[in-house]
């Protein structure tokens, strides 16, 4: 396979994220949707492993569909890996996942035309949303061994497995055969308006914030809404819409704590019916594993109060959690010093955002991230969600001087 001379190039990655912007695109308001372990994620795959080929790297995916593609051609002990994930939020934007995938494949090609044979891979992780089937970063969560038959068997709101979606995509699904890697960068959207708002083009990121998630059912009465009396009635809507606002209220009082009701769905739904039943998801995260606790505690705990308040049944079960895990001092370092040389300044900052990098840190890999300013306010999970080419063409820079100094 013969390798092409490439020069890191910002214009290419934009170009690239372009053309992954047209698979899944919304057609209206420029959203894009590719729902994890989907025709769709699988159509964005093909056109990586594209490129990546184009660049003389050999492709390759495990059994839960995660794409390495290695400059050396075969796996190697003390790998370096660089990438994300090109699944998306339902109308969400063209940075988020394909940002680092792009940058990604820049790099490791730089990288690997000095240095031939040099242990490299871009990796690419399957379903890293996890709105589909209720839990994020599939794919790397393979990859760490930590998926299993009872992860397999999540449905998503079509009643579709897990694997069954894999099988539909030619997946048998894990557990996956890989060796973990020595170190992991991955180059991500902000997602938040902090960089603008300091100045900085890109960030180092000290931790990922610990995260938990719930799947809330409400049970109550469904009745006729023009004749049963307000004081009578069991409205499971009612009840979801107290936890909401009393589960802001507790966000509020932990510091950096967040709280969303993302899903929520009333079986049956008529304009004239009062409301019987009501699922809803939980998604609560902190900075510190004592204040995830926190909410952690409180969900349940008043998820049982406004149901008593609303006359109605309640289940609140934790579907998923992850701790808060701090970044590699060597690869933040490797980071900082790239930076350094490329003249670029770099804030550091801590995730909110959940990520791949979180999941192999947690694993043990040396796992770092390079965060590229947020444009638009910081606005993402939407289609407006913006970084700019010039910022996205130093974190390239910046990428390629880590992975380098990592080997
Ligand atoms: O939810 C998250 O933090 C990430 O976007 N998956
Ligand atoms: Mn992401
Ligand atoms: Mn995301």
């Amino acid at each position: 396979m013969e390798r092409i001379t490439s020069i890191p190039s910002a214009e290419r990655a934009m170009e690239r994220l372009d053309l992954l912007a047209r698979v899944g695109s919304d057609g209206q308001n420029g959203g894009i949707t590719r729902p994890g372990l989907s025709v769709l994620e699988d159509e964005a795959h093909a056109l990586v492993a594209a490129w990546c080929e184009e660049d003389g790297m050999a492709v390759s995916r495990d059994s839960a569909g995660n794409l390495y593609a290695r400059p050396a051609g075969a796996p190697a002990a003390g790998e370096v890996w660089s990438g994300s994930h090109v699944d998306t939020v339902p109308s969400g934007g063209r940075f988020d996942g394909a940002l680092g995938v792009v940058a990604a494949i820049e790099a490791v090609a730089a990288v690997a035309d000095d240095a031939p044979g040099a242990p490299l891979a871009v990796v690419v992780f399957r379903d890293e949303e996890g709105w589909r089937f209720g839990e994020g970063c599939f794919g790397s969560r393979t990859v760490a061994g930590q998926v299993g038959p009872v992860g397999l068997a999540r449905t998503d709101a079509a009643g579709v497995t897990i694997e069954a979606a894999l099988a539909a995509l030619g997946l048998p699904g894990p557990p996956v055969d890989v060796t973990l890697p020595a170190a992991y960068v991955e180059v991500h959207i902000e997602q938040g308006p902090a960089l603008d708002t300091a100045g900085f083009a890109l960030a180092d990121v000290t931790a990922i914030a610990g995260m938990a998630g719930f799947n809330v059912t409400f049970r109550g009465a469904s009745g006729h809404a023009g004749t049963v009396p307000m004081a009578d009635r069991s409205d499971a809507f009612a009840a979801c819409a107290d936890l909401a606002v009393r589960l802001r209220e507790r966000a509020l009082e932990v510091p950096g704590a967040v709280a969303t009701i993302g899903d929520v769905a009333i079986a049956q739904p008529a304009a004239n019916v009062i409301p019987g039943v009501v699922r809803a998801t939980v998604d609560v995260r902190a900075p510190s594993a004592a204040a995830l606790d926190l909410l952690v505690a409180a969900v349940p705990a008043v998820a049982a109060e406004v149901a008593t308040r609303n006359r109605c049944g309640v289940d609140a079960v934790r579907a998923w959690r992850s701790e808060p895990v701090s970044l590699s001092p060597r690869v933040r370092a490797a980071v900082r010093s790239a930076a350094g040389s490329a003249g670029v300044p770099v804030a550091e900052m801590a995730s909110g955002a959940g990520h791949d990098a979180g999941i192999l840190a947690a694993a043990g890999v040396d796992a770092g991230m390079l965060f590229v300013r947020s444009l638009n306010g910081g606005v993402s999970h939407r289609p407006d969600e913006l970084s700019s080419e010039a910022d996205i063409a130093a974190a390239i820079a910046v990428l390629t001087g880590t992975l380098r100094s990592l080997l």
